[in-house]
């Protein structure tokens, strides 16, 4: 599903990263150059990267952590493989930021910098391991278009009174979906050949964002393992998903579209 921290529908958290990515491993190969040489001036240079990586890292988690609440479904498979991602690059930071303090004060003998500069890049090869399984498979991020999918939509609602106003009736068109966010629900919006309907965000499988998977004929399929629902009633077409999907009624009224929560 679509990133709020984006630029035109590019994520920026995986731009960043290559910055701290090449930066760690750059102190690394320098200081074992120097090691393995005996060239002390190759030090400088691996000083110097450790300070970039370190900026690099900051930046780069200004977007993931922005992902993480806001983009990686809820109570899903991607949340926890995401908080393992966020837990060991802060680690890896927290590492790089101790050895920088350690090599600014001179206090640290080059072979035990060159193995806890080692342990950093497996730490960082890990953390990338489990981004990559969230954006190649669990599709974070990922901004797909199905025919007739529109632009992405996602709003920020308050339901006073148990009703809100969710669209405008001519707002979506047949096949389209909008995410909103209602009291801290995620609903998806939906609009099928047979008029609107409104259902939870949440596939019963695994936690995938149904708003980011595609829908046609009345029926959403899950975008990490093709669970299909149908719309209106919330019950399950196709599996591995067992259980049907929460809906919510909605009421077309003076040109808008009121939701039930
Ligand atoms: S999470 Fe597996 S099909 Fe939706």
């Amino acid at each position: 599903m679509k990133s709020r921290a984006s630029l035109k529908s590019h994520p920026l958290h995986p731009i960043l990263v290559s910055f701290p990515i090449a930066f760690f491993v750059g102190a690394f190969v320098f200081d074992l150059l120097s090691l393995v040489f005996s060239k002390p001036s190759l030090q400088a240079t691996g000083y110097h990267l450790v300070i970039a990586g370190i900026a690099g890292a900051v930046l780069a988690a200004v977007p993931g952590f922005l992902d993480f609440l806001y983009t990686v479904p809820p109570e899903s498979s991607a949340k926890k493989r995401a908080a393992q991602h966020g837990l060991l690059n802060s680690g890896n930071l927290v590492l790089f930021i101790v050895i920088f303090f350690l090599r600014r004060n001179s206090s640290l003998a080059l072979p035990v910098l060159v193995v806890l500069e080692a342990m950093g890049v497996a730490i960082l090869s890990t953390a990338g391991w489990f981004g990559g399984t969230l954006v190649y498979r669990n599709q974070i991020g990922v901004d797909p278009r199905y025919a007739g999918a529109g632009k992405w939509k996602e709003e920020v609602l308050e339901a006073k009174g148990g009703k809100v106003k969710v669209a405008r009736i001519d707002e979506l068109a047949v096949n389209q979906m909008k995410l909103v966010h209602v009291d801290g629900k995620r609903i998806v919006i939906a609009r099928s050949e047979k008029g609107y309907a409104a259902f939870s965000d949440h596939c019963s499988h695994r936690g995938g964002s149904l708003a980011g998977g595609a829908m046609i004929c009345g029926t959403v399929q899950c975008p990490w393992h093709g669970s299909q629902f149908d719309v209106h009633d919330g019950s399950v077409k196709a599996g591995p998903a067992k259980t049907g999907i929460e809906t919510f009624s909605v009421e077309e009224k003076d040109g808008a579209v009121y939701l039930q929560v």
